[in-house]
């Protein structure tokens, strides 16, 4: 999966400053993601890769638990919902979506074909990739909770951030090994760094806690950064088009039925 240090949520001051120049550095010398721009990562369906497993593969999921989510009755043994793990670098106003290249689907003209290298149509750009999937996170969580509105009342759809968890062995493990582990320890010194039980715990209150009962269609992210906290917000303003989140789904769709002809 392609990742990127542009999940880091800056603090303002400056050790911000800091951090900012050894992650410019850093992008400028050898490209976050998953490794230097290579169109040939694809899915076995034919998709790239970054589009295809945070997207297309979430979305495909859902097409299957569909109907359970539908039938689901609630009650004791919990509300039916769908959680999807999203990032506020879907934002280009965020702390970490204002680093590097900036997540935008454009009118979605590389969706509409399958040999795809970016959802805009754009050249192919890591970085920009994996914002872009965040984006089509919360694009596709407002669809469905929609769509879930009318299957079942009790169903819900909300999209979470765990905040920024920079592990070398897990977000990072595809970077190199002296970057990982360097901005593992200057992000976890910063104080914006949160722990892998952190991000289990959000989880687990977005699976379950009874507080989110009634809530669909919500973005949750850490803030401030780094002390343990979850909060709602206002996602992007591109990811709150209806029109978009609904073309997205339409081609995700299209893209998926073709993929499992
Ligand atoms: N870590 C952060 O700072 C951070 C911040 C914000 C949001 N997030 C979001 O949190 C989620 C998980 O991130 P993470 O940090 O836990 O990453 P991770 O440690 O790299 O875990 C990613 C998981 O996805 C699986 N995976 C990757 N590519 C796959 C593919 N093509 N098909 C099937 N499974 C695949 C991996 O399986 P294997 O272990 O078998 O490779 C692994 O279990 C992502 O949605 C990410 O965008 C993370």
């Amino acid at each position: 999966m392609a990742v990127d240090a542009g999940d880091l949520i800056l603090p303002v001051g400056g050790l911000t400053l800091l951090l900012t120049g050894v992650i410019a550095g850093i992008l400028g010398y050898t490209t976050i993601g998953d490794g230097p721009a290579n169109p040939k990562n694809k899915t076995k369906q034919g998709f790239e890769l970054t589009i295809g497993t945070n997207h297309l593969g979430h979305m495909a999921l859902y097409e299957l638990l569909e109907k359970k989510l539908a039938a689901a009755k609630g009650g004791a043994k919990g509300q039916p919902r769908l959680v999807v793990t999203a990032s506020p670098v879907h934002d280009p106003k965020s702390g970490g979506g204002d680093v590097g290249s900036k997540a935008t689907l454009g009118d979605l003209a590389g969706l509409a074909q399958v040999d795809f290298d970016m959802v805009d149509g754009g050249a192919y750009d890591p970085d920009k990739a994996y914002k872009d999937s965040k984006l089509c996170n919360i694009l596709f969580t407002a669809e469905a909770s929609r769509r879930l509105a009318k299957l079942n009342p009790k169903a819900t759809a909300n999209a979470f951030s765990p905040g920024l968890i920079p592990a070398p062995d897990g977000f990072f493990k595809y970077q190199n090994k002296f970057f990982a582990k360097t901005f593992n320890t200057i992000a976890t010194a910063a104080g914006v760094a949160e722990t892998a039980a952190f991000g289990g715990s959000c989880l687990a209150f977005m699976a379950a806690s009874p507080s989110l009962d009634a809530v669909t269609d919500g973005w949750y992210d850490t803030d401030p950064p780094g002390k343990h906290q979850l909060r709602a917000h206002d996602p992007s303003d591109e990811a709150r088009d209806v029109a978009k989140q609904k073309k997205l789904w339409d081609l995700s769709a299209a893209l998926i039925a073709k993929a499992s002809a």
